[in-house]
């Protein structure tokens, strides 16, 4: 049995190459963007003489500066599209004038959205969107920040981080530094950042180019000069694909080595990381790992085994980084193209991870998390015998856990439902019964709760901060609490004021990082029969709640659950306040519900509602005369469905004829 405090023998360095990897993804960059970044500043780091103190800077802060940068990328998808496309533009940008940074986000506003929807964005932007949109660039350093923390990279690293994006003529962020106020060594990670994407795309004098065109404003005239003088000399040998190895090989000291414990506590970190990308999947890959490795040793694994599983299951969805937030967040049924890039995030987790040595192991077990015992998983289709033990426990615990969590299209299932899905799978052929039962069982003898909460937030902040991350607005947040929306708010404030963050994304980031988010501790609350914040007030998205619409006409207006949607615009009767007939026309939101893995939504025979939509049928609304909501006047009538797409479903004719 391992000792947490014998050593791994992994490299923190070989995680962190591994992040930066998935992070490159995230940023709309080929793999390896971050490690030549890099190299590139390592080079002229050796030209300027800069000390071996230095040097670790550099190698340290290129490879965490951009690991934030999808944290908010619920939001970046809300109002700019693909964030991954944002991102990689961001780089081809130099926002030198004052005008720059507002004309580039509004040329990205409702990017790949119909012309309309873009002139709604557009005016909610410029009411809330844009303090949003300005406080991006302060997400992702505090996020990257946070990491460094957390690894332990010691604060030069961390003052080089916070400084990724400064400029040289003091238009950057966070603080607006100018010129020689800013670190050297960040100086030359941000020249080295865009160098290399220019050097990439159209070679050594296109880099140089663009050096040269941003010297003093983004960048400085002095590094810009000497990287010109030598740009051949220190650009040479970036594609001769040994970069990995390069960038290891280069960490300047003896390096960090980590404990078998640290390892743990870094994956755990990436875990958060990469979860936060998503409001529906924060605390998941954590809440995976821990049933998987309780699973295994049920199943009798042996501990080095479980121990192995439990890290693979920490970093299954690490490839989902490389799939844009347009896609994870879509509410409804994804295209042939969008469900082709969802097959391969596991994928993506596997090459990821097995550009290093330490994390190979891990890789062969996470890419199998949605292999199905038939052959009809992805991204393989690996069948049968092919899939070993810790594979098909992984899918177990996987899809087990995802069933208890919301997803964009579907409410959180509670731990019956989610049993009763599992075993409906291994009834099909799917997954293993003998992986299902251990998961089943790890699933009810978890770890309760931790009794203590984290920066003495209260029981009540918790169940907001949880709804918080899951997108809410504050009135939202009211809605499902049964709260004032200014008592909402208040709470809101003392969250942000008590755990440091300024927003719902670093709030997040908090939350996941805390544990507060995660399927296993709601999963034990369900065990115990007690309250179940995330169950019993699903998300905004989800068609239960969406189920519950009765649709109507209220002067004129679709009206919804209060809460029911991110921007209701009224309110409507409880369903126990209608007739029979009415409450017969209320959508089941289990109807339909794919027995498979929903990431392929749409793509398992459920009838697509946007279909519904799409076709123009016309919805069939049984009068409801005369019904008061809350003093409104709700009135019947047969409505076609386009009037009805305000983000409501229709109901489809079967049930509403
Ligand atoms: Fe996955
Ligand atoms: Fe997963």
């Amino acid at each position: 049995m391992t000792l947490p405090g014998a050593r791994s023998g992994v490299r923190l360095a070989e995680l962190l190459a591994t992040l930066s990897l998935a992070t490159d993804l995230g940023l709309g960059q080929p793999m390896e963007h971050m490690l030549r970044q890099c190299l590139i500043a390592l080079r002229l780091a050796e030209r300027l003489g800069l000390s071996a103190a230095d040097r670790v800077v550099v190698y340290y802060a290129s490879l965490v500066a951009w690991v934030g940068c999808h944290v908010d990328a619920y939001e970046q998808a809300k109002w700019f599209g693909d964030d991954t496309v944002l991102k990689t533009d961001f780089r081809h940008a130099d926002f030198a004038t004052a005008a720059a940074a507002p004309l580039f986000m509004m040329r990205h506003l409702g990017a790949g959205r119909p012309a309309a929807e873009r002139a709604r964005l557009a005016l909610t932007f410029l009411g809330n969107g844009r303090h949003a949109a300005e406080s991006m660039l302060t997400n992702h350093w505090l996020a990257a920040d946070g990491l460094a923390a957390r690894l332990g990279l010691g604060q030069r690293v961390r003052d080089c981080v916070e400084q990724t994006f400064e400029r040289w003529d003091g238009r950057g962020a966070p603080r607006g530094m100018r010129g020689e106020e800013i670190l050297l060594t960040s100086r030359l990670v941000c020249l080295a950042d865009v160098t290399e994407v220019y050097h990439r795309a159209a070679g050594t004098a296109a880099a140089v180019d663009v050096a040269r065109e941003r010297s003093g404003t983004q960048f400085d005239p002095a590094v810009v000069d000497l990287f010109a003088a030598d740009a051949a000399v220190v650009l040479d040998g970036l594609d001769d694909g040994a970069t990995w190895q390069a960038v290891i090989d280069a960490e300047p000291g003896a390096g960090i080595r980590l404990s078998e414990a640290d390892f743990d506590s870094v994956l755990e970190a990436i875990a958060d990381f990469t979860d936060v990308k998503s409001p529906y999947t924060i605390g998941h890959s954590r809440g995976v790992a821990d049933l998987a490795g309780e699973a295994a040793k049920i199943a009798g694994l042996d501990p080095e085994a479980a121990a192995r599983l439990r890290r693979a299951g920490l970093v299954h969805d690490l490839g989902r980084l490389g799939v844009p937030n347009t896609i994870w967040d879509k509410k409804g049924t994804l295209s042939h193209a969008e469900a082709e890039r969802v097959r391969m995030h596991p994928y993506l987790t596997e090459r990821t991870l097995a550009a290093s040595p330490a994390l190979a192991p891990l890789a062969a077990i996470a890419v199998l998390h949605h292999e199905r015992l038939d052959g009809s998983g992805y991204p393989r289709g690996v069948a049968g015998p092919a899939l070993p033990v810790a594979g098909r426990l992984l899918a177990a615990a996987d899809f087990y856990l995802a069933k208890t969590e919301p997803r964009p299209h579907r409410p959180a299932t509670d731990a019956a439902g989610a049993a009763a899905s599992v075993r409906a799978e291994v009834r099909a052929g799917r997954l293993d019964g003998d992986a299902a039962s251990a998961v089943l069982k790890a699933a009810g003898h978890r770890i309760a709760r931790r009794a203590a909460r984290p920066a003495g937030l209260t029981s009540r902040e918790v169940e907001v901060l949880r709804l918080l991350a899951m997108g809410l607005s504050n009135r939202e947040i009211a809605g499902r609490l049964v709260i004032s929306p200014k008592t909402a708010s208040h709470h809101v404030e003392h969250i942000y004021a008590k755990t440091g963050a300024a927003n719902r994304a670093m709030a997040s980031l908090f939350a996941a990082t805390h544990g507060l988010i995660g399927g296993l501790p709601e999963a034990e609350l369900r065990r115990q029969n007690r309250p179940v914040p995330g169950a019993e007030q699903p998300h905004p998205a989800d068609p239960a709640v969406r189920g519950r619409v009765v649709v109507g006409l209220l002067l004129d207006q679709v009206v919804a659950v209060p809460g029911a949607h991110p921007q209701p615009v009224g309110d409507v009767p409880a369903p126990g306040h209608l007739a029979g007939r009415e409450r017969a026309q209320l959508v089941d939101p289990g109807r339909g519900e794919p027995a498979a893995e929903d990431d392929l939504r749409g793509h398992l025979g459920r009838r697509p509602r946007q279909e519904v939509l799409a076709r123009g049928e016309r919805l069939k609304v049984h009068p409801v005369r005369k019904h008061r909501a809350q003093g409104r006047r709700v009135l019947g009538r047969d409505r076609p469905c386009e009037r009805l797409a305000r983000g409501f479903h229709c109901l489809p004719p079967a049930v509403s004829s």
